[in-house]
């Protein structure tokens, strides 16, 4: 969470344009949030993407399909550009980025708001998060990094959300919950005020959850229950 900023689409890396890494149907969904920004002179436009399993060249949304992932070092270095992630699976997405980061010339991850979210003013997000279309953030809350709210998902006042976290559309997270990095935050779920989902835990879409949960669990129902243990993660234990 130390890398977490406030977002101004002036400050925020990415100006001479963002690469999609991974051209699947969310990475459609996130080029058509750059291409909606960009028209309304609100972001930087979509360069392309960059995918390992699509052909380069490949007309992909506005643009194409520019090469394999480590196409980003050359992307920044040469172009100044920025990139986003577009892979739903928190476990996926961070081992996306550290292959970025891990480039010799690494490009700086962009995070994206949407113009029909809304996101209150002294709200905190980290690098490389996304707020899709629809979702209400609104006060006191802190997103960490590489973080996914999707379509009408609302996090409420004081919620502190880790790394990593995905809450997926529709969810609710009343007021004061905290995230542990990693979790995954079923659609239509909702957690409770002041509940605390511990990392690498997973919400089932639907559920309504009471209480705390344990890091790297599966929950699901109304109420929701433990229905999956896993072994540790390397999410860790620790609170956002
Ligand atoms: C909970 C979830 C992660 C599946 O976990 P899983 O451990 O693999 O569970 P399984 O699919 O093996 O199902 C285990 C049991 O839980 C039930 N179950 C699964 N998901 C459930 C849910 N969301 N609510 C209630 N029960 C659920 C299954 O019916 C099954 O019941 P049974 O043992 O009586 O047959 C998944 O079903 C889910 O809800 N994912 C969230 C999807 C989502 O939000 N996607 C957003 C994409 S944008």
């Amino acid at each position: 969470m130390d890398d977490r900023v406030l977002y101004s689409a002036s400050e925020t890396p990415g100006r001479a344009g963002v690469v999609v890494v991974c051209a699947g149907g969310h990475g459609r969904e996130v080029a058509s949030y750059l291409e909606d920004l960009a028209a309304a002179g609100a972001g930087p436009a979509l360069a392309g993407a960059v995918d390992d399993t699509i052909a380069p060249d490949t007309p992909w949304m506005s643009a194409r399909v520019i090469g394999p992932i480590e196409h980003l070092e050359r992307l920044a270095a040469d172009r100044g550009l920025a990139y986003i992630t577009a892979l739903g699976d928190n476990e996926d997405r961070r081992a996306v980025v550290a292959r970025i980061a891990a480039l010799p010339r690494a490009p700086r991850p962009h995070s994206l708001v949407h113009l029909a979210s809304y996101v209150g003013r002294d709200a905190r997000l980290g690098e490389g998060t996304l707020i899709a279309p629809g979702a209400v953030i609104t006060v006191g809350v802190a997103l960490g990094r590489h973080c996914i709210v999707n379509v009408r998902a609302t996090i409420s006042h004081d919620c502190l959300v880790g790394d990593f976290v995905n809450v997926n559309p529709g969810a609710t997270l009343c007021g004061g919950v905290t995230v542990g990095a990693g979790a995954f935050v079923g659609a239509g779920s909702t957690v409770r005020e002041r509940v605390r989902i511990g990392a690498g835990a997973v919400i089932g879409a639907g559920a309504v959850v009471v209480s705390d949960v344990p890091p790297d669990v599966t929950v699901v129902g109304v109420p929701a229950r433990v229905t999956r243990r896993r072994p540790p993660s390397a999410w860790g234990s620790s609170a956002p």
